[in-house]
Order: C-alpha cells, then structure tokens, then sequence
C-alpha cells in the first residue's frame, strides 16, 4: 500500500523539476545565460591564518588576480621560465572543452582552485592531491625536487600519473586523451601549482608578517621566479632510466634472481634501510612504526585528539591517516614497473614519512635492485 501511494508523489516531484528546469532554462536565457564564473578559492588553511582581515584579503585576492587571472581567463605570469609551454597549455585547455579541460576532467576531485577538495574529495582514500603544494609523491627526480616534464627520450612523472592513473585510488587513467589534451592537463597542473605556491607565500608576507605594501613585481621576483626556477633545475636531476638499468643485477638465472631476492631481504630489513619498521617483517604494511601522515595532512594534527580535532575543524577535509603498502596486494601506486620501484626505493615517496635510501646514500643502486627483486617476490602471489 505505502509503495503504492507513493508513486504519485514522485510524479509530481519530477513534474515540478521538469517544470522548474524550464523555467530556470527561461531564466537564464532572459538575464543571458549569466552563469556564474567559479572563483579561485583563497588558501584561508593553516593555523596560522585564523584571523585575515578584509584589507588582507583583498590585497592577495586583487595581486592574485593580476597575476594569474582568473579560471576562465588563466594568465601566465610574464617571467615564468618556461613560458610558452604553459601558456600553449592554457590555451589548449580552454579551446579544447568548452570548460577547459581541467574543469571537465578533474575539478570534481581536485577543485577549481586545485586544492584537492572537489566536490567528491570527502569520500575518497586517499583524497586527491592539493595541487597547490607543488608537492608530488610520485617522481624520478632526487629528493626535495619538483617532478620531471619529460624530454622526448623519458615521459615526464606527471604525464605518466595523468595517462595511467593511480591504481587503488580515485585518481582515473586519462590514455585515451589525445596527446595534445594530456600535455594541456600537464601545464594546467603546472600552472596551479605555481599559483598554488605563490599564493601561499602572499599569506605568509601578507597576513603572518602583516605586510600591506607589497607590489606585484615583488611577487613575481621573490616567489613566482624561485618557484618556476626549481621546476626549471628539477629537469636536470632526473635519475635517468637507462643509467639505473645500467645497475640492474642481470637475475636472468633464476639462481641469481634468489640469491638477488635474498640479499634485498637483508637489505630489507637492515639497520640502514629500516623498511620492515613500517613495513613489517614480510612486507605485509604492517610494522611497528604506525600514526603516519603525509605533508597534507600532518598539520592536522595535534598532541591530543582533541587539539587533533580543532585543528582539523581549519582545513577543507578532515585529517586522514596514512597506511604502508602492503606488497603481497601486487599494487604499486606510482607504477609496478621495476623502474618504478627502483625511483620509489632510491628517492622515497615525497611529502610521506617513507624516506629516500639512495640520495643519502643508505643503499647503493645495487642494493636497491636486490630490494626491488624482493619487493617483486612479496608480490608474486597478489592479483
Ligand atoms: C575521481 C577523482 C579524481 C579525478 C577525476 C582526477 N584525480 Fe588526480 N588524483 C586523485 C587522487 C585520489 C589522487 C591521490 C592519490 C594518492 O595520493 O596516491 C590524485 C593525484 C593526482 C596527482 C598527483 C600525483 C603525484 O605524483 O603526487 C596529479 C598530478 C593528478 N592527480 C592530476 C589529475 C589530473 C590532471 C586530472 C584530470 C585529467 C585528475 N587528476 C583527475 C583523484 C582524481
Ligand atoms: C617511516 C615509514 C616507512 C619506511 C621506513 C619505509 N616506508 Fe615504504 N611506504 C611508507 C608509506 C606510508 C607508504 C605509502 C605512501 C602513500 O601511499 O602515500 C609507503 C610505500 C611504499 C611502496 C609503494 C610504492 C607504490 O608505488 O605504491 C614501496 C614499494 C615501499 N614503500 C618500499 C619501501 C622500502 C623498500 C623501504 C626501505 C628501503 C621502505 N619502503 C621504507 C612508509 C615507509
């Protein structure tokens, strides 16, 4: 009976939105279709940004906005080192959709604004990357640097992450992109992330040193250029493929490839490399060494649960914890190539606590591949 009765409700609901959809579309046409442009949001995250008064934020929004335009008209900054390839990027961005690219591929995860809370980021594990940092977890440059773009030999780190996805997360693949579109998406990134960074030194100078009189072109000389140079420098310290393959122990035996496995056991779990501490003894991702945070999310927290939870109450997402991989599960986030684990082992997993073992020279490149054979043996038997 209930069921019953309740038909009729549901006609009239969607009844009224038909109607209402009409009449909305008639709205729209009438004020001319003035849909409204999404903003850039300000960065307003943090502890230290409690109080930003309207002066404040006014002046960041007002330098912000002449720098780096706004979602529907991006502008490039006039001394961006590499220039034309960013703004080649904005312009296919925009001629290619009628959105843009970005805001039709990846805005619902990663925001207009790029700071990883779109409309779908509260439910996912992990939430999508906050661009802004200019931070990314997964690349083939050295420790501290900023991803490598690619050279025609070599696909960059973020075109791989944008063509193949990240298996066992949100993050979808985009290979059936025309290669025009994904090098777009690549700048776009590139581009947010820049602005990303620039604007959160404007919050330190602006609000935290309470700075009034700062000028565009100080902007451009103190943050835009230091922070385009270091993608500029990155280039350069890639750990090329082919010189770590120079490295790699021949296990074309299957003897070797033990007796391979079993030194990346010792490895493994010796004192320099300390893996099995988040690990665990077999790989399995559960060590001792647990509470573990990435850079996006250690600010979040407090000394107690609930200075942890005030914290949080300041950022766009609640905090979230981070878990080791396990390696029996076969699945390997940043590419399951055994180059792909060699840069993971050698630089370590940026903005996590797993730490570099070959720039500091914990492993030699030897040692890591033996790690890598083990790391490969542990998963033999996942999907
Ligand atoms: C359905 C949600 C979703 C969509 C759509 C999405 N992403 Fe992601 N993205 C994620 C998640 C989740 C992560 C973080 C995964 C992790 O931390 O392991 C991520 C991570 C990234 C990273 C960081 C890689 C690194 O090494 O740190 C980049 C860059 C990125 N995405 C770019 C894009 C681009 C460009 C698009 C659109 C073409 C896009 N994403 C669309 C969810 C999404
Ligand atoms: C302090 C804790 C810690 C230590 C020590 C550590 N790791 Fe990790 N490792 C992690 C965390 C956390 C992740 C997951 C990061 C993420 O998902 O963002 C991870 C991820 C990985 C991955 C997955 C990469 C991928 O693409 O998915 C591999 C492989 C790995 N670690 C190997 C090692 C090896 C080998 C060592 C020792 C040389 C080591 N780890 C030491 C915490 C650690």
């Amino acid at each position: 009976m209930k069921g019953r009765r309740r038909e009729p409700d549901t006609l009239r609901t969607s009844t009224f939105l038909v109607r209402y959809s009409i009449f909305s579309c008639l709205l729209a046409v009438l004020v001319g279709c003035a849909a409204e442009e999404p903003p850039f949001r300000l960065n307003t995250e943090g502890p230290a940004l409690e109080e930003i008064s309207a002066a404040q934020s006014e002046l960041i929004e007002s330098l912000m906005g002449r720098i780096f335009g706004t979602p529907d008209e991006p502008a490039v900054p006039d001394s961006e080192v590499r220039r034309p390839e960013v703004e080649a990027g904005l312009r296919v961005d925009r001629l290619q959709s009628a959105t843009g690219l970005y805001r039709q591929h990846c805005a619902a995860c990663h925001g207009i604004s790029g700071d990883g809370s779109g409309p779908t980021a509260a439910v996912q594990y992990p939430y999508p990357r906050d661009l802004r940092r200019g931070l990314y977890k997964y690349t083939s440059t050295d420790r501290g640097m900023k991803p490598f773009l690619g050279d025609g030999r070599q696909m960059g780190d973020l075109e791989r992450i944008v063509r193949n996805g990240i298996p066992a997360t949100a993050m979808p693949r985009f290979d059936r992109l025309a290669d025009a579109q994904i090098d777009a998406l690549v700048e776009y990134v590139r581009y947010l992330s820049i602005r990303g960074e620039t604007e959160a030194w404007l919050l330190q100078e602006v609000v935290v040193g309470d700075e009034l009189s700062i000028r565009r072109s100080m902007v451009l000389e103190d943050a835009v250029e230091p922070t385009a140079s270091l993608w500029a420098i990155a280039q350069e310290m890639v750990l090329p493929a082919a010189a770590a393959e120079q490295h790699a122990p021949l296990s074309d035996t299957s003897e070797a490839l033990a007796a391979s496995i079993e030194r990346g056991y010792e490895h493994y779990s010796g004192k320099n490399a300390q893996c099995k501490l988040c690990h665990g003894l077999e790989g399995r991702g559960d060590g001792e060494q647990t509470e573990l945070y990435d850079e996006w999310n250690r600010p979040k927290k407090g000394a107690t649960p609930e200075q942890t939870a005030r914290l949080a109450g300041r950022f766009l997402l609640p905090i979230q914890e981070l878990r080791p991989r396990d390696f029996t599960e076969g699945i390997f986030r940043g590419g399951d190539r055994p180059i792909d684990l060699y840069w993971r082992v050698y630089v370590g997993i940026k903005g996590t606590p797993m730490p570099s073992t070959g720039s500091d020279g914990a492993l030699t490149p030897e040692q890591i591949w033996d790690v890598v054979n083990y790391i490969r043996s542990r998963s033999d038997g996942g999907p």
